[in-house]
């Protein structure tokens, strides 16, 4: 085999990726089908990014979550860049040497009996959608699938018909509504069944999800999709019991439980959500976002038991890409060699505790809520009425960035009168790389801008 003949410089190649006018920028905004913002990251390194007019900043959202090894890392760049230079593309039958060695690897650390893995190059949408198939498999003849209120699991049609209500659902309502219900996500600091303190919670939420699931079905029911701590709908992490009370009952019931877990992976301090949870297991989970080391990737992970899919029913062009599996692997192997679940689990404690610390002090401070790196702090007017101040989180993230260079997350777990969404909650989800030093940095940039941000209300 011969390489093939260049025919660009060096320079010219570097020209395309690197330079930036103005007038490309308007021209695209123009162009493009889909919005973007003004800002253009050019950089990565670590926990900082840098924009095109050289600014950096501290990232406490990870580029939506997903950064966890730090931007650019520079093994997946050895990894990729070796595996570009051997081949980029096969069709998705054919295994490649990432491609056997990334699927070796995860299996050797999912929970217990959950070793049967299909992997996509599409992201979360694609690995929730083959696990609705893969349960029909499974289930011949139930097709009627619950999951939760607050819940987000993607852009698809069949996604967004699982979703709750984030803007964008709305239009496209009428598909596949049919086949999903909704039922309440156990969001305790606004209980939905009304209770308000935990000792004298009987997990009525729960019950009252059995209950719709018992007497409003139609059909056979085939399985319950879950994110068991919610990401975009506010940082909601179910209560262990719940989960323990719900895994019985599907068990009971021969309902699959689908957990959505696109952002627990590594973030939560632990590989996967079943440790967090005391054990509690599904039948099929879903992985996105960190997986792939920076790169696309969906992962459907399933009890070793199941029936799997035929080649017609899973699968995509792009679907076995051997650079995502280079970096899912470089990933997988980095976060054992960095010890970063430990670090995870370590800064979130540090950041979670001193921010529980200043709730004494702040009225504005509702609730902090963890586990590890993925912390979401709930801003409330008082804490008497829990009314959302989405203003003074508008601020105070508008303040962080601007003023102070570090850019945190947001996200709307409620609903209002009118329909639209209070977004009040606070996200810090930086890279799990992050050190003492930079931790102590994110909890003073998030005091400064909330005081700041108090004056102007
Ligand atoms: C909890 C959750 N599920 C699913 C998805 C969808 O993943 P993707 O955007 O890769 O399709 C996301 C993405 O934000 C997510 O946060």
């Amino acid at each position: 085999m011969e390489n093939q003949k260049r025919l660009f410089k060096d320079e010219e190649i570097l020209e395309w990726i690197t330079s930036l006018t103005e007038e490309d920028l308007e021209t695209v905004h123009k162009k493009s089908l889909v919005p973007f913002y003004d800002q253009v990251f050019v950089e990565g390194k670590g926990v900082y990014l840098k924009d095109h007019t050289g600014k950096e900043f501290l990232d406490c959202t990870s580029q939506a979550w997903t950064s966890n090894i730090g931007f650019a890392n520079p093994d997946v760049a050895y990894a990729v860049s070796e595996q570009v230079k051997r081949l980029t593309h096969v069709r998705y039958g054919f295994p490649t040497i990432p491609r056997i060695k990334f699927i070796h690897k995860l299996a050797s650390i999912t929970p217990e009996g959950m070793t049967k893995i299909a992997v996509n190059a599409m992201g979360g949408g694609a690995a929730i959608e083959a696990a609705l198939k893969l349960t029909m498999i499974n289930k011949p003849g139930a097709e009627t699938f619950y999951s939760y209120t607050r819940g987000y699991h993607g852009s698809s049609l069949a996604t967004m018909t699982l979703a709750s209500r984030f803007a964008g659902v709305t239009r496209f309502r009428p598909w596949g509504f049919d086949r999903v219900s909704k039922i309440p996500f156990p969001y305790c600091y606004r209980c939905p069944v009304g209770q308000e303190n935990e000792k004298s919670c009987k997990l009525e939420c729960l019950e009252l999800a059995k209950h719709l699931i018992e007497y409003g079905s139609l059909d056979k029911v085939a399985g319950i999709l879950m994110e068991p701590i919610q990401g975009p709908g506010g940082h909601i992490p179910a209560p262990k019991r719940y989960m323990k009370e719900l895994r019985k009952w599907t068990d009971k019931n021969n309902i699959f439980l689908i957990w959505d877990e696109s952002q627990l992976l590594t973030r939560i301090g632990y590989w996967f959500s079943s440790e967090y949870f005391d054990g509690v297991k599904p039948d099929i989970t879903c992985l996105t976002k960190a997986i792939g080391g920076g790169l696309p990737m969906g992962v459907t992970i399933a009890r070793k038991d199941l029936i799997g899919f035929n080649s017609a029913e899973e699968h995509s062009t792009f679907g076995a890409n051997p650079l995502m599996f280079a970096s899912g692997l470089v990933f997988l192997n980095y976060v054992e060699r960095a010890n970063l679940l430990e670090n995870t689990r370590k800064q979130g404690m540090y950041i979670t505790k001193k921010l529980q610390k200043l709730m004494e002090e702040s009225e504005y401070i509702g609730d902090v809520r963890c586990p590890g790196l993925m912390i979401g702090i709930e801003l409330v007017m008082d804490r008497e009425s829990k009314k959302p101040a989405n203003t003074l989180v508008t601020d105070l993230i508008e303040i962080a960035k601007d003023e102070f260079g570090v850019i945190f997350g947001t996200s709307a777990p409620i609903s209002s009168d009118s329909g639209s969404l209070y977004r009040n909650i606070v996200k810090i989800k930086p890279p799990l790389t992050i050190t003492q030093e930079d931790s102590d940095h994110i909890l003073d940039v998030f005091e400064k801008a909330l005081e700041e941000a108090v004056d102007y209300l």
